[in-house]
Order: structure tokens, then C-alpha cells, then sequence
């Protein structure tokens, strides 16, 4: 048997901010009975990664950690409660659970969060196959459950908006979709939206407040914060409710205190961290639906960098987010 890799090329984090990392070499730590060793073929820069390379994500992990949420890559090994005939050389999706991210050569990982892959799902999908599409899932799971006809949703042309437009109409539920830019109104149009605003256009408030009664919509999905978090809770009928996930704006969440009070409305997050252990049927339920609906689960993808151009990715990532995913192939 050939020996194992017991050290990694990586992107390595140093310190909490955008220039805090190097790519270096960072040693692989011996696996436990219930973890997977991958060979990483490729990972996605997500919202997430960049608040964490600075340290404004849900969780701070010892320092030099790998940064690096999710990720694709082929098992070459596994530990000694898993059997090896089962895994080695599958190619799968995987979640980063340890000091070791997905931005790397080398993942270590628990097993419980390596989920292997059909043939005809390429490398590049195979490494967003997780994080976007269960949280889309998830929302529209949750706006099912609550039987609501149509759901607002603000940043509609990331990845993740696109996922949730497509499987929300897929279940009957119509998708007003929020941008930010009219060139992001044109593409989701052209894509087939068929209820599309602008924030920054002048008659958006009033817009948004036809459409949402129009289309009987009480429930809100929110990447943005700051201002428009109010500004969607009160164009929405009474009695609505906002799920914010992701805070975009980088500013707090402000509502005013009428809306609570006189219109019933409410507000509250949701995190995938969170909602997978706490649902593991619905994991499970999802992860079917992902495969089985690969059309709808789809993210584009703008470009590939190597580990050595982590620089020129994080860069053409933070400029523009939409257009595509930017992957890292180690
Ligand atoms: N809570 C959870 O568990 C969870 C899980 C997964 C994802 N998320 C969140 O879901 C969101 C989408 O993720 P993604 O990977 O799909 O994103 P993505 O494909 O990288 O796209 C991000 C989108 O957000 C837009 N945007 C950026 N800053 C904005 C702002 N200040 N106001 C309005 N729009 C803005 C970008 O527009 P430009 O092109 O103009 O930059 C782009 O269309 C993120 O907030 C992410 O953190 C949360």
C-alpha cells in the first residue's frame, strides 16, 4: 500500500482579515476512526468563507487554521471504523468539520459529512453540491410547511437565489426575486423569472407592496440586512415573517418597532450549521432532492484558480459576486 500524505499545500490563515493567509505547506493530523481523507479537486468561494477570512462568521476557529466551507474531491483513505471497500476512490461532496478547510490539497473530514456522488456529476458541481442547495431547500421547506402561495427573496441573482427561484416554483410557490442592479433584473428575466424588482429603483417600495399583495406573499427570505430588511417586512401584508440568512450589507438589521407591534410581523435567522443537526431526516430528504433535481440545484461557474492564485480569486470574488461561482482547484 502506498503511504499516506501526512502534510498538505493549503491556503493557511494567520490572522483574521482579507491578507492574513499564505499558501504554504500545513501537516495533515492522523485520522480518526470515523474521518476521510480526500484529495480536494475543487472548492467554492462562498459569502461565508470571505466573513470567516475576516472573522466575522458565526464561528472563529484556532489560529492557522485552512480556510474553506465546502468542497469536492475523490477519498483516498478512511479511518478505522469505516470500511475502505465502501469509500475509497468515490468522488463526493464534502463539508469541512476540523482545523482543516477545503481550500487545501488534502482534506481531512468526519464522515458524516461526505456524501459520495453519481458519475455524471462533474467535479466542479460536485464541490457546491452542499451548502446552497440545502439551505434552498431548507427555505423553501420551511414556506411549504407554512403554506404560503409566494415568498420574497432579497440578493435573487447569487447562486443560492437562483437554486431557491427554480425549486420554490418547481413546489407552486411563486418567487418575487430582489436585486441590487439592473443588469442582474435583465439576466434573472432572461432566465425566466417572472416577478423581478430592483432595490435601487425609485418605485420599488411601492412596487414590491402591489406585488407581494397581488401574489398573497407572508413570508421573506433575506442575504442583505441592513435598511431593506424593513423596507420588504413593510411592504409585506400583515402578520408576514422575515428569515434572515446572510448579512451582506455588513450593517445590523433595523425594524421598526410599528411592525411588531401593530402589523404582527417577525423576524428571525435561520444557519445551515444549525438546521442539519438538528434535521437529520430533512438532511437526508434533501440531499435526494439535490441530486434528483440537478437542473434546479445548478450553480454556474465564472472561473478556476489554482492555490497560488487564492489572491487573484479573492479578488475577482469580492469585486462582483454574481455571474458564477469562482472555484479553487488545488
Ligand atoms: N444562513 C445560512 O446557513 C446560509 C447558507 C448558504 C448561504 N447563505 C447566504 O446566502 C447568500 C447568497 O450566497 P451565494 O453563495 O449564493 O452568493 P453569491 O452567488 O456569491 O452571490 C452573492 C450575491 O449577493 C449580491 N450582493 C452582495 N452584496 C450585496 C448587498 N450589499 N446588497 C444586495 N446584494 C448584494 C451580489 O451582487 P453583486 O454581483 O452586485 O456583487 C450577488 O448577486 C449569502 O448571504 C450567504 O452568506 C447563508
Amino acid at each position: 500500500m502506498t503511504s499516506l500524505p501526512t502534510r498538505t499545500r493549503a491556503v493557511v490563515l494567520h490572522s483574521y482579515n482579507l491578507d492574513g493567509w499564505r499558501v504554504e505547506d500545513y501537516d495533515l493530523p492522523p485520522l480518526k476512526p470515523d474521518e476521510v481523507l480526500l484529495r480536494v479537486t475543487a472548492a467554492p468561494l462562498n459569502p461565508s468563507d470571505v466573513a470567516f477570512l475576516q472573522g466575522m462568521y458565526g464561528i472563529r476557529k484556532p489560529l492557522p487554521t485552512i480556510p474553506g466551507f465546502e468542497g469536492g474531491g475523490q477519498v483516498i483513505a478512511v479511518g478505522e471504523k469505516l470500511n475502505a471497500a465502501d469509500w475509497v476512490g468515490r468522488r463526493a461532496a464534502c463539508l469541512a468539520t476540523g482545523a482543516i478547510g477545503t481550500y487545501t490539497e488534502y482534506l481531512v473530514t468526519h464522515s458524516s459529512v461526505v456524501l459520495p456522488v453519481a458519475d455524471d456529476i462533474s467535479d466542479d458541481a460536485a464541490s457546491m453540491m452542499l451548502v446552497n442547495p440545502l439551505t434552498a431547500w431548507a427555505l423553501i421547506d420551511m414556506a411549504a410547511a407554512a403554506g404560503v402561495k409566494a415568498v420574497i427573496q432579497t440578493a435573487a441573482a447569487s447562486a443560492l437565489g437562483k437554486m431557491l427561484r427554480r425549486f420554490g416554483e418547481s413546489r407552486g410557490i411563486a418567487v418575487i426575486n430582489i436585486v441590487r442592479r439592473a443588469a442582474q433584473m435583465e439576466s434573472l428575466t432572461a432566465e425566466g423569472a417572472a416577478h423581478v424588482l430592483d432595490s435601487s429603483s425609485e418605485t420599488f417600495d411601492g412596487d414590491l407592496r402591489g406585488m407581494a399583495s397581488g401574489l398573497g406573499a407572508r413570508m421573506a427570505f433575506d442575504a442583505v440586512g441592513g435598511s431593506l430588511t424593513d423596507r420588504i417586512l413593510r411592504a409585506m401584508p400583515n402578520g408576514s415573517r422575515i428569515i434572515v440568512y446572510g448579512g451582506l450589507e455588513g450593517s445590523p438589521v433595523s425594524v421598526g418597532v410599528d411592525q411588531f407591534i401593530f402589523r404582527d410581523k417577525h423576524v428571525q435567522g435561520f444557519w445551515l450549521s444549525s438546521w442539519m443537526p438538528q434535521n437529520p431526516v430533512k438532511v437526508a430528504e434533501a440531499w435526494a432532492a439535490v441530486q434528483a433535481q440537478s437542473a434546479a440545484f445548478r450553480s454556474d461557474v465564472r472561473a478556476h484558480f489554482s492555490l497560488d492564485r487564492f489572491d487573484d480569486a479573492l479578488r475577482l470574488y469580492t469585486a462582483q459576486m454574481s455571474g458564477g461561482k469562482v472555484l479553487i482547484t488545488p
